[in-house]
């Protein structure tokens, strides 16, 4: 059976103080949900929490990461790298790395494939703008976002992969998608996967939700079939607010 996952994007917030400050609040609060717990803090501090999180329940990813295996690319951050320090999964696709940082899907099937080759499980993201909702193109865009980057992959490689739709225009707006339209596309991402890949690739894959989840809006939309957790930017950064967000999770 899917996994159910709430993983925290904490973005370019914090230093190690601030770090180690929210990793002791979250372990302060008792996890009453089934949902599988990851932070992503920046590299900087990656280390010194996986440090602080062993012996307890929550898990560790990168905020991205480059696709060379090594070599001549100051400033950036490899696959091994990340796993010598015990980082096994890796956020990539982010809208704001697409849209800032100009990351397009030759770049991201490569960063895939490096992570896949490096065994590393992959939380993939990708969304619709609100332009492509407007004009009712929003299932063909995310669609394809999908299959241009993820379809060249074999069924195996699929158990390493979480996807993470993350409308555009409800990241960091405080405008969330209506249960029923996160529904809707992940149930539309569901039937697109398993007629590539079949019903026990599309059965067992995790689709989170990401987009100004809240404690007062986590239920509604997790409580939906195809909601399998949620990507949590802003409501992450506190340790309350990202627990009542897990522990909103009755599946
Ligand atoms: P948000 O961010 O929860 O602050 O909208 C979500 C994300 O960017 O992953």
């Amino acid at each position: 059976m899917r996994k159910n996952i709430v993983a925290g994007n904490w973005k370019m917030n914090f230093g190690l103080d601030e770090t180690q400050d929210l990793i002791s609040g979250l372990k302060k609060i008792n996890k009453t949900s089934d949902a599988e717990v990851i932070i992503a803090p920046p590299f900087t501090n990656l280390f010194s929490a996986f440090e602080s999180l062993k012996n307890t329940n929550i898990g560790l990813a990168a905020q991205n990461m480059h696709e060379s295996d090594n070599g001549a690319f100051t400033g950036e951050i490899s696959a091994e790298m990340l796993k010598s320090i015990g980082v096994n999964t890796v956020i990539l696709g982010h809208s704001e790395r697409r849209a800032i940082f100009g990351e397009d899907e030759n770049l991201l099937t490569e960063k895939v494939n490096t992570a896949l080759k490096h065994g590393m499980r992959i939380i993939y993201c990708f969304g619709e703008e609100l332009k492509d909702r407007n004009y009712g193109e929003h299932q063909e865009v995310v669609g394809k976002q999908i299959a241009n980057t993820l379809y060249h992959l074999d069924a195996d490689a699929w158990k390493n992969i979480v996807l993470a739709y993350e409308p555009v225009w409800a990241i960091g707006t405080g405008e969330t998608a209506s249960p029923e339209q996160a529904q809707e596309m992940h149930a539309f991402i569901r039937k697109e996967v398993k007629h590539e890949y079949g019903e026990d690739v599309s059965e067992s894959l995790s689709i989170l939700y990401g987009g100004s989840v809240k404690p007062g809006n986590a239920e509604e939309i997790f409580s939906k079939k195809d909601v399998d957790g949620g990507l949590i930017g802003g409501a992450s950064l506190k340790a309350e607010d990202f627990m009542a967000i897990v522990n909103a999770f009755k599946k």
